[in-house]
């Protein structure tokens, strides 16, 4: 399937509408996860051109490890409750960052992150893994794109 490039509206309620659909076309019938994930991490990317990290942590025992991303090399393991993203985990909730400068404990990937959102992955009522998104803005991510990644994330 060749990439065709599409315009996101920009209301939240056209733009997630794409997300999805643009997800939905990726996933397609593949089962493999990576293959998943990779695909869903670029999409999401191509979605957020101010987004300078777009990727995924996945459950391994009693850490995340890094999975498929789109951006600069990245710490590979992140710790239960450690960082924004294990405290997704452990909170068992989204993580909105307006900066990320001002959370105790956020793990530095890119010394030009300013706001980070982090959204778990649910199968079953367990957290499978989590979605990261980076931005180079400050309070770049919203309650809006919240609510919208966490429909989005459903499809993966
Ligand atoms: N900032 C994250 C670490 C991963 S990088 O952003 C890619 C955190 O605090 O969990």
């Amino acid at each position: 399937m060749s990439y065709v490039e599409v315009e996101y509206p920009r209301d939240k309620e056209g733009f997630y509408a794409m997300l999805r659909r643009q997800l939905a076309l990726y996933m397609g019938d593949e089962t493999d996860q990576t293959a998943r994930l990779a695909n869903a991490s670029a999409v999401i990317a191509q979605a957020f051109p101010d987004a300078n990290w777009v990727g995924f942590y996945l459950v391994d025992g009693d850490s995340l490890a890094v999975g498929p991303f789109q951006g600069k090399p990245a710490v590979s393991r992140i710790g239960f409750g450690k960082g924004v993203c294990g405290s997704a985990w452990k909170e068992r909730e989204s993580q909105v960052v307006e900066e990320v400068a001002c959370f105790a404990g956020h793990i530095a990937c890119d010394c030009n992150t300013h706001s980070e959102i982090v959204v778990p992955l649910w199968r079953d009522g367990e957290i499978w893994g989590v979605l990261d998104m980076d931005s180079v803005l400050p309070g770049h991510f919203t309650q809006a794109d919240r609510l919208g990644l966490e429909e989005a994330v459903k499809l993966l």
